[in-house]
């Protein structure tokens, strides 16, 4: 109930003059401290602590997927697919248990003003789901700015609060393809890895374009058109292009590419409706602030710094509007990005995205955009955690049981012959 600010905890927050509301008084709040403190003692603990949660229930979930999975695709593959989406839903429990404990943050959304308006000025309330109801009944595409690996996180939880945390679709590096555990359980979940080589890149988006297509379920495809977070290095490449091409220099993200956002739309073009358009701010962080220099993930977890709030702005865009050429796509995509840029600016003067006529023009006068502010963690975490604990061990001693038998079969087997 008291949040008490001081001189010092409001210069060290002058990004985020949002009034507080009671209920979010974080231990990072009253004496807020940045990345750049040494590691203590109880850091490093904290940060045990949450690898063995973490990496431990990662390594239940892979488990399943590798006594289960290779047996169901040889009956079906439809239910190994349907298999592996509950897989993804358990390492969602997995993501929402460690934030929930480790990182308690609260998810604020705002809807861009097409997506209906709130009844009372200034309220934070209502609710999202709405907004997202054709995402969860025929899939989506979702772009977003990319600020830290914690990006991909939060919008796995948007995603559970839709339900559809089983259908995330995810793209990454390929190096990440064989590192184990984390690795190999993705392959199962069929995320996309690349290579940084467009045309093979281009056939790795088709044919996991061509699998969504032919799958009757609500895929949700995340990307990241920046490529990678925001750091120094990349924003001197994206300076160096914009300076070249004349292109519009950003200041809080980097120059989308365009090519793979345009080969998956395409493909995706009469089944999905919409595009999402996120674009993600982390309370606390200042303008000119290297995003990931402060809430990195030892940060977060380890070091207990992590933003009260992360702010998502969601905005939608009707895939049929959207141009299909490689020159219309790509300016359409630059200009989605000069609006995220400049959106991005108002997030840190406000502390929070515009959201009434006072602090947009465009948004009008009697009908401000609705917000929604909720704990970025699940309804009922207990029962949910012990609910995955059932269904691994339900799999995982039968499991065990037949393994041994088959082994000790074997072993008698070659027993006999020799
Ligand atoms: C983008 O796609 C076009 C057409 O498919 C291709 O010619 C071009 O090399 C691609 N650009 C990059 C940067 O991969």
């Amino acid at each position: 109930m008291t949040s008490v600010h001081t001189a010092a905890t409001a210069a060290a927050t002058a990004g985020s003059a949002a009034p507080r509301k009671d209920s979010d008084t974080t231990p990072s709040e009253s004496a807020r401290r940045r990345n750049s403190s040494p590691m203590t003692m109880v850091d490093y603990l904290r940060l045990a602590a949450f690898i063995m949660f973490f990496v431990g229930h990662s390594i239940m979930v892979n488990l399943c997927q590798l006594a289960v999975s290779p047996w169901l695709i040889l009956v079906s593959k439809r239910v190994n697919r349907k298999f592996n989406q509950q897989a993804e839903r358990w390492f969602c429990t997995v993501l929402l248990a460690a934030t929930s404990i480790w990182a308690p943050t609260r998810l604020v959304l705002t809807g861009d003003r097409e997506l209906g308006s709130s009844s009372a000025a200034g309220d934070i309330g209502g609710d999202e789901s709405s907004w997202f109801a054709p995402a969860v009944e025929h899939g989506c595409m979702l772009i977003s700015n990319h600020q830290t690996y914690f990006d991909w996180i939060i919008i796995w939880i948007l995603s559970y609060l839709q339900k559809c945390d089983g259908y995330i679709k995810i793209i990454l590096k390929g190096e990440l393809k064989n590192v184990p555990v984390f690795g190999w359980g993705m392959q199962f979940l069929d995320f996309m890895f690349l290579k940084r080589k467009w045309a093979d890149d281009q056939r790795t988006f088709e044919t996991h374009m061509q699998r969504i297509i032919d799958h009757d379920d609500p895929a949700w495809l995340l990307i990241f058109p920046e490529g990678t977070v925001v750091c120094k290095k990349r924003i001197a490449i994206s300076d160096a292009y914009a300076a070249k091409t004349g292109l519009r220099r950003p200041e809080h993200t980097l120059l989308p590419r365009t090519n793979g956002s345009r080969v998956c739309l395409n493909k995706l073009r009469g089944r999905i409706p919409y595009i999402y358009d996120l674009t993600v701010g982390y309370e606390g962080l200042r303008k000119g602030d290297i995003p990931e220099d402060e809430y990195g993930l030892v940060s977060m977890y380890g070091k207990s710094i992590y933003p009260s709030e992360v702010h998502i702005h969601v905005k939608r865009y009707a895939v049929a509007d959207i141009p299909a050429d490689e020159e219309g796509f790509s300016a359409w995509m630059q200009n989605v990005f000069v609006e995220k840029d400049i959106r991005m600016g108002r997030f840190y003067e406000l502390g929070h995205f515009p959201h009434d006529h006072e602090e947009d023009p465009a948004i009008p006068v009697d009908s401000p955009v609705l917000r929604v502010a909720k704990p970025a963690r699940a309804g009922n975490l207990p029962a949910e955690l012990i609910s995955m604990w059932i269904q691994f061990l339900a799999i995982i001693i039968p499991a065990r049981y037949v393994l041994s038998h088959v082994l000790s079969g074997v072993w008698h087997a070659l027993s006999g012959i020799l």
